[in-house]
Parts: structure tokens; C-alpha cells; sequence
């Protein structure tokens, strides 16, 4: 596909460098399977599933199939006080795959959306329950809960942060897990469970009754997958149950099978009341979010308003776009009948023993990986975040396209990929990685 040079100005792009982009752009053209085309006719492997959403694998017929049935047939309806038999449909599919009573399924459009509605749903419940003095957050450090002033307060990157000044006050963040002494460990550390006792120490420091939620990543996607170490989410439980404090799992990357069960609840374990998700809930297809919340939640929310009026005064114009239900009701059709959660259970070692191969390269300096989700550190060069971004044009040029954050490369193929894609990849980064 040809462009003019002059057409790329316009286009502010997103968590990108404009000024090299233009002058030296990447287009991806056309998507099918574990594969991009760039603008030159380059087919590319996909290493990072879009941007974790495609997990199906790209360009799946069905979900193009439904959108344009769906479209078809109504272009878009409101949700407040109306509805479309879509969104119930998708709703329960999703409460079938959830963990324990997250029974509870509100949309919207994309993971930050996410984030704040369920900033809103914790508010909305202590006030509900009698205790609107609980209004702070407790988050982490290196966490990504996407881009709104909510999600960016919670949020622990710095890049992410100190452009915007103090955003939404009354969050405290515990420390993040990584830790040199864990470097190269496959799956969860052995240590650093007792780091969870930060929640303990805000308990203590700000009183026992004033925190609504503590959110977390189960794992950390966007910082550069940071897994967390054994017996640490299940502290957090412990503590939140012990408080009254909700406990939020923010599973936009996690999700859909990522960890090889349908939630990384499910694979370490631990039920949170309250989970984040979006990317892959549609296959990346069209965008969406969406909140599951646990019984408790729902019921005193929805129980506390008086009767006919509207119990939870947030929403979005394209909550639960039929277009949306359409595609995430396909995706979730595809996951079930491929078992596609299952083969990502049993690709994980193939997986994982390839990416841990990488450990003799000298430039690669720590990996962490579990399910079909790796991340691979780059000693820096210069200053941080320099060698990764100079990595991700030497592997497009040589056919591979991954998301970095960093120094830190974020791999996370489709749960289609086969052994053969899963080795080109590693071969094309046991290539370029060797070259630092
Ligand atoms: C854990 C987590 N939360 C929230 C988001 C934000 O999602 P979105 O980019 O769809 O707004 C992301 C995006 O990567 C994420 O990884």
C-alpha cells in the first residue's frame, strides 16, 4: 500500500515518537493468524498479539462475520434504560469463565474505562454499605492501569505520571515485586510474599477504615511481566479480607487465557472481588472493556437505590455496543470450541524453554515468564529505554513485531501459535539480541 509522505502529519500518534515515526514509518496493512504485513508487502510475526488483545490469532472470519451480521441488523443502541439482548448474552458468557460469584458484567470501552469504573463501583459500594469514608487506593509501583487521571494515579511508571502533575490524591502504592535476587526465575519467585504487608503498614498508617480497594496486575504486563512471587496475592487476600478493603485484579493483559486458565485469578488461585478486562474479551477485533464484580458488590449497589431510580450513576454512550457484544460473543465461541485456554497451558513450556534460552545472551539481562507471557530485559545503553526502542526496529526489520515498554521486551503470542511460530520468534530475537 503506498502513502504520501505528506499524509502521516495529522495523526498525533498514541505512546509513540512522532517525530521518528514520520520520518521512518511501520504500517501494518494487513493481519491473518500469528502474522502482520507492513506497507512494503514485509510479513511480520506477531510476538505481542497485537498489544495482548488478538489471542485468537488475527483476522478470524467469525467475529468479522457477526460484526457485520450485527450491523446489519441495529447500528447502535443506548444502554441507559434500554438495551440490546447482545450485551446479556456476552455478559453471561463472561460471568460462565469468571472466578467464584463475579457473576456481574458492566461495559465499556477499553482497559482505562475499565480502571475507572471500577474506582467508581468501590466507592459506590462502601457508600452503599455506610462507609463513604473509604476513599482511598492502594496500588503498586510499576503498575500500568492505563490512562485516565484514575488509572494514571494508580498507575506506578513514572513516564506515565510526572507529566500530570498530582492527579487524583489518596493513593498509596506498595512496592513492586521485582527483585534482583529473582532474576531468570521461571514462574513465580520463592520470595517476596512478606511485600504484600505494605497494605498492612497503609492499614496502619491511615486506619484500617479508610481504603476502598487495592488494585494489582496478578502479573504486571506492561512493565515488563513481572510474576508474582508465591504466596503474595494470597497475602493481599488475606489483608483486604481482614479490612474490609475490596481487592481488584486488573487482568486487561492477563485475561482470556493469557496464564493458561481463563483468569490469572484462576491460575494462582486467588479470588479478587472485583476484575478489570478488556484486549482480548474481543479479540482485539473492536474495542471493549469490561468489569466483573462479585455478588456482594452488585447486590448492595443495586439494593441501596430507591425503587425506579438508577443505582450506579456512571456509563458510557457505547456501553455494550451491539457491534462490540457481537464480536466479544464470537471471540469467546472461538476460545470455547479451540479450547484455546487449555492450549495455552500445554504451549507454555515450548514456550517458556525458548524464551529462557535467551538467558546466555549478554545483553539480556533478566527473563520472567509464565503462561504465554514473557518479558525479557535489555541492559541499557545511553539512557533507559534507548536499546528497547532501537530493538523493536531492528526485529520489524527483520520480521518480528513485539511490544516494548523500556528496555524491557514484552512477549505474548497468540494462543494459536504453533511450536514453528514460537521458534521463529525466538530465533529472530537470539539474532538481533546477540547483536548488542
Ligand atoms: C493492566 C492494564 N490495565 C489497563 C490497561 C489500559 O487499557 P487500554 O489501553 O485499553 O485503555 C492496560 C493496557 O495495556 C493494562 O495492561
Amino acid at each position: 500500500m503506498q502513502y504520501a509522505a505528506n499524509t502521516l502529519e495529522n495523526h498525533w500518534m498514541p505512546f509513540t515518537s512522532n517525530r521518528d515515526f514520520k520520518s521512518e514509518p511501520r504500517l501494518m496493512v494487513k493481519a491473518k493468524g500469528m502474522h502482520y504485513w507492513n506497507h512494503k508487502g514485509d510479513k511480520l510475526i506477531d510476538a505481542s498479539s497485537g498489544l495482548f488483545c488478538c489471542a485468537a490469532g488475527h483476522g478470524r472470519p467469525e467475529i468479522t462475520e457477526a460484526v457485520h451480521a450485527s450491523m446489519q441488523e441495529i447500528d447502535y443502541t443506548p444502554h441507559f434504560q434500554v438495551g440490546h439482548p447482545s450485551s446479556f448474552e456476552l455478559a453471561r458468557k463472561v460471568a460462565k469463565i469468571t472466578p467464584a460469584d463475579l457473576d456481574y458484567v458492566f461495559f465499556c470501552n477499553s482497559g482505562s474505562e475499565a480502571v475507572e469504573t471500577a474506582i467508581k463501583m468501590a466507592l459506590a459500594y462502601h457508600v452503599a454499605k455506610g462507609e463513604a469514608q473509604r476513599t482511598r487506593f492502594v496500588s503498586r509501583e510499576r503498575a500500568y492501569h492505563g490512562v485516565n487521571i484514575g488509572g494514571v494515579s494508580l498507575s506506578g511508571m513514572v513516564r506515565n505520571r510526572e507529566t500530570f502533575g498530582a492527579v487524583m490524591p489518596g493513593v498509596a502504592h506498595l512496592r513492586h515485586t521485582w527483585s534482583p535476587d529473582a532474576r531468570f526465575t521461571r514462574g513465580q519467585p520463592e520470595n517476596g510474599a512478606d511485600l504484600a504487608d505494605d497494605l498492612q503498614r497503609f492499614v496502619d498508617l491511615y486506619g484500617s477504615k479508610s481504603i476502598a480497594a487495592c488494585f494489582v496486575e496478578p502479573i504486571a504486563g506492561s512493565t515488563g511481566v513481572l510474576i508474582p512471587p508465591k504466596g503474595y496475592l494470597e497475602r493481599l487476600r488475606e489483608i483486604c479480607d481482614r479490612h474490609g478493603i475490596l481487592l481488584v485484579f486488573d487482568e486487561v493483559i492477563c485475561g482470556f487465557g493469557r496464564t493458561g486458565k481463563a483468569f490469572a485469578a484462576q491460575s494462582f488461585g486467588v479470588t479478587p472481588d472485583i476484575i478489570t478486562m478488556a484486549k482480548a474479551l474481543t479479540n482485539g477485533a473492536l474495542p471493549m472493556g469490561a468489569v466483573a464484580v462479585n455478588e456482594k458488590i452488585y447486590h448492595t449497589v443495586t439494593s441501596s437505590a430507591l425503587d425506579g431510580a438508577v443505582e450506579f450513576f456512571h456509563g458510557y454512550t457505547y456501553s455494550a455496543h451491539p457491534a462490540a457484544c457481537a464480536a466479544g460473543i464470537a471471540t469467546l465461541d472461538i476460545y470455547e470450541k479451540e479450547g484455546l485456554f487449555e492450549r495455552a497451558a500445554e504451549m507454555s513450556p515450548h514456550f517458556l524453554d525458548r524464551m529462557y534460552d535467551l538467558q546466555g545472551i549478554k545483553a539480556v539481562t533478566d527473563i520472567r515468564g509464565y503462561g504465554m507471557l514473557c518479558g525479557i530485559d535489555l541492559a541499557t545503553a545511553g539512557r533507559p529505554g534507548l536499546r528497547g526502542f532501537d530493538a523493536t526496529k531492528k526485529l520489524f526489520a527483520r520480521g518480528l513485531h513485539i511490544k516494548f515498554t523500556g528496555d524491557a521486551g514484552i512477549c505474548a503470542p497468540a494462543l494459536v501459535a504453533t511450536k514453528a511460530d514460537i521458534d521463529e520468534i525466538w530465533r529472530i530475537f537470539k539474532e538481533v539480541f546477540s547483536e548488542y
